[in-house]
């Protein structure tokens, strides 16, 4: 049977070249393997073992995630981006504490009504957790099988994608589940990657569509789409008399949502006066520093910085506004060009405080 040799094949593969160790495989629990495969959704492994090592330290369990703050756990997510994943896993950790006695239900059915967890999710967390067979499919394995079978149109075309979930039904086998889906998601990683495929080195080379034709590169098809848009934006960072700069927390949708971020603006000759009304600050110097790019999956933003020293002592934090010291690590959830913004400013301080 022509999916049974699939299996086969990828599974003789895993047992010299699959990845065994990795942080959530360890003494997996069910509890490793959510988080893994939540952070491992639009990221590679390489990125997430850092994090997760930091976000087990922090929140050894569920119950512990569940009862620390929204911030604290964004603060752990700070630069692994896509944060609507770490609030949907904060959700979804609330959830299980309360509606199943803080166990990861394990039916399927149940599973896949947690926020954050789609179809392949939720395969991929049964089945590497308890040998359940379920298929998954996620980016490396739609390329495997895009590949192999010679799949036209893009996989993100309702279609193409119940095709391909047909495919990676029948090739999922009925024993070693786990290591299949282990498997099969390592050898789109690490062998059948995107730009330079190891083909030589890979078990399903010899009934390969897209080796046979020499057309690796024409699957899977690329989104038709146009050209992404670009906004732009303007982030003060306002700066008192102690050196001190402010952070104001971003509402829960939106971009960002929940993270904390320099005040920003869209009209730069508005700055001033929008600065004395809301804040009721006044200005003493006004600097701008080169723009920076960051792309979203949607849209480029091209943020301004402008640096304003204020006419301010110290002053009171609120509920959604903080005064920060740019040089002490905060427990705070930043984006990642706040991030990149603090450590600049900080940089910048230190060179002129060296200053001969
Ligand atoms: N991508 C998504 N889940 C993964 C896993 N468990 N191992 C490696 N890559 C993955």
């Amino acid at each position: 049977m022509v999916s049974q040799s699939f299996s086969d094949l990828v599974l003789s593969w895993f047992k010299s070249n699959g990845r065994k160790n990795l942080p959530w495989q360890v003494e997996a629990t069910s509890y490793k393997v959510w988080v893994s495969e939540i952070m491992l959704q639009q990221t590679q492994v390489v990125t997430v073992i850092p994090y997760f090592e930091r976000f087990m330290k922090r929140f050894p369990d569920v119950h512990v995630l569940a009862d620390a703050t929204l911030d604290d756990v964004l603060h752990h997510w700070t630069g692994l981006g896509y944060y609507a994943r770490a609030r949907n896993l904060y959700k979804s950790a609330k959830i299980i504490t309360s509606k199943y006695q803080g166990s990861l239900p394990l039916l399927f059915d149940e599973i896949i009504t947690l926020p954050g967890i789609g179809r392949s999710t939720a395969g991929a967390i049964l089945s590497l957790s308890h040998n359940k067979r379920f298929p998954i499919l996620d980016g490396n394995v739609k390329r495997v099988l895009t590949r192999y079978h010679g799949i036209k149109g893009w996989p993100g075309k309702k279609k193409v994608e119940n095709k391909l979930w047909e495919i990676a039904e029948l090739h999922t086998p009925t024993k070693s589940i786990k290591q299949y889906t282990q498997a099969i998601m390592d050898l789109g990683a690490t062998v059948c990657t995107r730009r330079n495929p190891d083909c030589d080195l890979c078990p399903l080379m010899l009934s390969c569509f897209a080796k046979e034709k020499n057309k690796q590169h024409d699957f899977p098809e690329k989104k038709p789409r146009a050209a992404i848009p670009e906004r732009d934006t303007i982030f003060a960072i306002l700066e008192n008399d102690c050196g001190e700069i402010l952070l104001e927390q971003r509402p829960l949708n939106g971009i960002w949502g929940g993270l904390w971020c320099f005040p920003e603006f869209s009209d730069d000759s508005k700055i001033k006066s929008i600065i004395q009304k809301k804040y009721g600050f006044n200005i003493k110097q006004k600097k701008e520093y080169r723009p920076i790019k960051h792309t979203f999956t949607h849209f480029h933003l091209m943020i301004k910085p402008v640096h304003i020293k204020l006419e301010k002592d110290k002053d009171y934090d609120s509920k959604v506004l903080k005064w920060i010291h740019p040089e002490i690590n905060q427990s705070l959830g930043l984006p990642a060009p706040v991030l990149s913004m603090l450590v600049d400013l900080n940089n910048t301080k230190r060179a002129i405080l060296n200053e001969p």
